[in-house]
């Protein structure tokens, strides 16, 4: 055979053994082209090199050599694409390498709610039951809201300017009816009622009113361990025929006792004053904690709805009574998770908080 017609079947066969490799899509597929063409016994390169005794004699060297060489070429494609496919189907195996299953996890870090938004939404749930309608209302306010329409004089140290935030450019743009950031919840009363008032009808009764609201107050008092320049009140009204002192304090022992649990705890009543309720009390609930610690804690200000408040939004005194009363949401969450500094809930220490 001559020299020529030796390599031309030989590098033929090369190039049909890189495609048959190169188009390998399995490992299968690929031993399938590894046998027919490097098969030892009957591969076709074997069959090749039994054609070289057939090469005319002095061109064996070289034909030889070329088979060699071509022999390490179709081996190395073969490698080549051995190596692909363990990269493809092989990468699924590496990755599940590297989740070891048997590893602890790592623990996800959960977040929740801060303790006075679980206080508010359990105070609402509470007083939800005791069919009062949790109601908002703005944070900055005016001075008819915050104070007038509640009966707090002009001449009332409540108006002071160094125990409010007034809000300076705006009180003098609104000149008699300054703005300020609400000191107390008591405005949200005054809201509810003139807006009762507005949608009746003339002639007609405004409706009877069972509310609470909740939410931010402000004073510039310096932050002690038990008080803090914003905190959070609830306050409640209820307005209809009849209303006296007894529903009052039968609505916040039924709400303390729900909160705090058992009837183990009870209200107390001492007499105090406050411009928007005639008679006004202080209210104090007596509290234990299973360790045989006991004592009674101020937890805020109450009252008959006084008549000139009734009457300033457009409700008639001789017609309902109404109680109300303004409760300090911190002191309550406090007491029950046994929290020593007000501070403390608005620090935002993750620490401090994640034990609620
Ligand atoms: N607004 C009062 C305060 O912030 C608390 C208060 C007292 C609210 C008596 C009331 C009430 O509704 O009847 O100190």
């Amino acid at each position: 055979m001559a020299l020529a017609e030796f390599l031309e079947s030989l590098n033929a066969l090369a190039a049909q053994a890189r495609d048959a490799f190169a188009s390998a899509d399995s490992a299968d597929a690929l031993e399938a082209a590894r046998i027919a063409f490097l098969g030892a016994k009957s591969g076709h390169l074997r069959q090749v090199q039994k054609g070289l005794g057939k090469v005319d004699k002095a061109d064996k060297p070289a034909a030889g050599k070329r088979f060699n060489e071509v022999k390490v070429l179709v081996e190395s494609e073969f490698e080549q694409a051995q190596q692909r496919l363990a990269g493809e189907g092989g990468g699924r195996e590496e990755a599940s390498d590297r989740f070891d299953v048997t590893l602890p996890g790592e623990t996800l870090r959960i977040g929740h709610l801060h303790p006075i938004t679980q206080t508010i939404r359990e105070m609402k749930d509470i007083m939800g039951r005791l069919g009062f309608t949790a109601v908002e209302g703005p944070e900055i306010e005016d001075d008819w809201h915050n104070f007038e329409a509640l009966n707090i004089p002009l001449s009332h140290p409540a108006r002071d300017p160094l125990e409010n935030f007034y809000l300076a450019s705006a009180a003098k743009a609104s000149g008699e009816n300054p703005l300020l950031l609400r000191s107390q919840t008591s405005t949200v009363q005054i809201r509810v009622m003139e807006q009762q008032v507005a949608e009746t009808a003339a002639g007609e009764s405004p409706p009877p009113v069972r509310i609470i609201s909740l939410g931010r107050v402000y004073r510039p008092d310096t932050a002690d361990a038990t008080h803090y320049p914003m905190f959070h009140q609830i306050e409640g009204l209820l307005v209809d025929r009849g209303v006296t002192m007894a529903d009052l304090k039968s609505v916040l022992r039924l709400f303390c006792q729900s909160y705090f649990g058992g009837e183990e705890v009870h209200v107390r009543f001492r007499p105090s004053f406050f411009p928007f309720t005639e008679p006004s009390v202080e209210v104090d609930m007596n509290w234990r904690d299973g360790q045989g610690n006991e004592g009674w804690m101020e937890m805020g200000g109450a009252g008959m709805v006084d008549p000139n408040v009734l009457r300033a939004v457009g409700y008639d005194p001789e017609e309902v009574t109404g109680f109300a009363f303004g409760l300090g949401v911190e002191r309550i969450c406090m007491r029950q998770h046994g929290i020593t500094d007000i501070r403390a809930l608005y620090q935002n220490d993750v620490r401090f908080l994640s034990q609620f």
